[in-house]
């Protein structure tokens, strides 16, 4: 898939995994869309299967802290072990090494961003924020991602709100009727995503 050319999208889904994650992965599956996972390294270690289950699906599976620390208050040490703890439960439960994180709230500094490098991890943070941990309304939440979708953009969303998974239907529907493709964040950007670096969307 060519993004500098087709309409692009990335679907994320952070926080998880949960108790709604594989019926979000039977949604996504049904329908030949990839996404990407930002996981919380408790819910990596609670939930190994899904972790397994997201890999073998052609899911990226991505790293989103321990316990959804906010970063930028941690010493770099705190954030070394924040992210590195997390990529050995991923590791363990068999969801690869991952070479993405996002960090909790898009809270970052110099300072995860230098432990990011030095772990491989680029930062990728989202263009398009539905509230769906908020407002837990499955049409409010597809009308404000179909709405706020542009080519290139990252959309940030939530497996471990029923409502949210119940979204996913009518937000790729929509979208493909639109004429969007579901990528993958390293698809999104061709694979050229630096360590440490700052992802807010496809520059166009
Ligand atoms: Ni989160």
């Amino acid at each position: 898939m060519d993004c500098a050319h087709a309409k692009c999208v990335a679907l994320t889904f952070d926080d998880g995994p949960g108790p709604y994650t594989a019926k979000l992965l039977d949604i996504l599956a049904a329908r030949h869309v990839r996404a990407t996972f930002f996981l919380v390294g408790t819910n990596a270690r609670a939930y190994p299967k899904l972790v397994r289950r997201e890999r073998a699906e052609g899911h990226v599976v991505a790293n989103h802290s321990w316990d959804h620390a906010d970063l930028r208050r941690r010493s770099a040490a705190g954030v070394r072990s924040e992210l590195a703890r997390t990529q050995r439960a991923i590791e363990r439960a068999g969801g690869g090494t991952p070479t993405l994180m996002r960090p909790p709230y898009g809270s970052t500094n110099g300072t995860v961003a230098s432990v990011a490098r030095g772990l491989g991890l680029a930062q990728i943070l989202w263009t398009v924020d539905p509230l769906d941990w908020k407002d837990r309304n499955t049409a409010l939440v597809t009308k404000r991602v179909v709405r706020g979708a542009r080519p290139g953009y990252i959309i940030l969303s939530h497996d471990i709100h029923r409502t949210t998974v119940n979204a996913v239907p009518a937000i790729i529907a929509r979208l493909k009727a639109k004429g969007y493709v579901f990528v993958t964040v390293p698809e999104l950007f061709s694979g050229h995503l630096k360590p440490g670096h700052k992802y807010f969307k496809r520059p166009r």
